[in-house]
């Protein structure tokens, strides 16, 4: 039976950490949230990151645009906050309503201010293994989880399930580096990769994130591997308050009883999203504090 990775625990200290040294801050950091549209899953998240910021000291910046916002107002928007010298940290929830938009709000961020690291600049520095810039939050908060795990990924095979830009490429780069904590022979796997089982069943680091409930089940799965489940889907649920309850990609149930460590849905990557976002503004606020 799998050892539950706890996102809820791990992230609560992270939380912690940041909480105390945004005390020792002279001003506030500053994080600015732009939604474009009311989809009901970023309205939780943003709701969600805006929360927790506050609870940290930390101050928002909410800007609400209407889902059919012109480019040419997304992109002001980010330009008077890369302007404004009072904020810290940027974030613009995805998805926005065409990928060509999304990459050019994510390129219009001022890179010193790019919170969840999608700017090309950032995504450059990720490639070039430096720690000069910013690293996208979910990929750094599932390295923190794996390393609460102890174990060592040094030549081993990690397979990513998912090719997005916000999870699948950037922790595939992550595994990747040279450095201590990473060196693992990695392999992505995405909608078009023929018989995923035949990659999952070889991994000793399995990480799913493809938002389609069910994707990985026991038999996908090599005995005593880490599974990192980065799926969070809303499954039709009467019996709930709310009428739908969270799932994950992986058919948790029955691949505990194979894994060696696995990521609850609710409660492991999600979290953990938060915290490196809280870590990252934190970051932000330090780096223009001391140019
Ligand atoms: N949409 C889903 N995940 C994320 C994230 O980490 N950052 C942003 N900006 N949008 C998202």
């Amino acid at each position: 039976m799998a050892n539950i990775i706890d996102g809820k625990i791990i992230s609560r200290k992270i939380l912690d950490e940041v909480k105390s040294s945004v005390k020792l801050c002279s001003r506030p950091p500053c994080a600015a949230f732009i939604r474009v549209g009311d989809d009901p899953a970023s309205v939780i998240y943003v709701n969600q990151k805006q929360k927790i910021a506050r609870e940290l000291g930390i101050d928002t910046f909410p800007i609400l645009l209407p889902l059919h916002a012109q480019g040419k107002e997304i992109l002001n928007a980010i330009h008077s906050l890369n302007e404004n010298p009072e904020v810290d940290g940027i974030l613009v929830q995805a998805p926005l309503p065409t990928m060509a938009l999304q990459r050019a709000a994510f390129s219009a961020i001022d890179p010193s201010k790019d919170i969840d690291g999608f700017h090309p600049q950032n995504l450059g520095l990720l490639c070039q293994e430096s720690d000069d810039g910013f690293l996208p939050c979910t990929p750094l908060g599932i390295m923190e989880l794996i390393r609460s795990t102890g174990v060592d990924l040094t030549g081993k095979h990690a397979v990513v399930i998912g090719r997005s830009l916000i999870v699948g490429k950037p922790v595939g780069l992550l595994l990747l580096q040279k450095k201590e904590f990473a060196n693992a022979t990695v392999t992505f796997c995405h909608s078009k990769t023929k018989d995923i089982a035949r990659y999952s069943r070889d991994a000793d680091l399995l990480i799913v994130a493809v938002g389609r409930p069910g994707t990985i089940r026991a038999d996908m799965v090599k005995p005593g591997a880490v599974v990192i489940d980065v799926g969070i889907n809303r499954i039709p649920d009467d019996r709930r308050e709310k009428g739908y309850r969270i799932e994950g990609d992986v058919d948790f149930e029955n691949v505990r009883e194979v894994a060696g460590f696995i990521t609850p849905v609710p409660g492991g990557v999600g979290p953990m999203t938060i915290a490196m976002l809280m870590k990252n503004t934190l970051l932000a606020y330090q780096r223009h504090a001391h140019r």
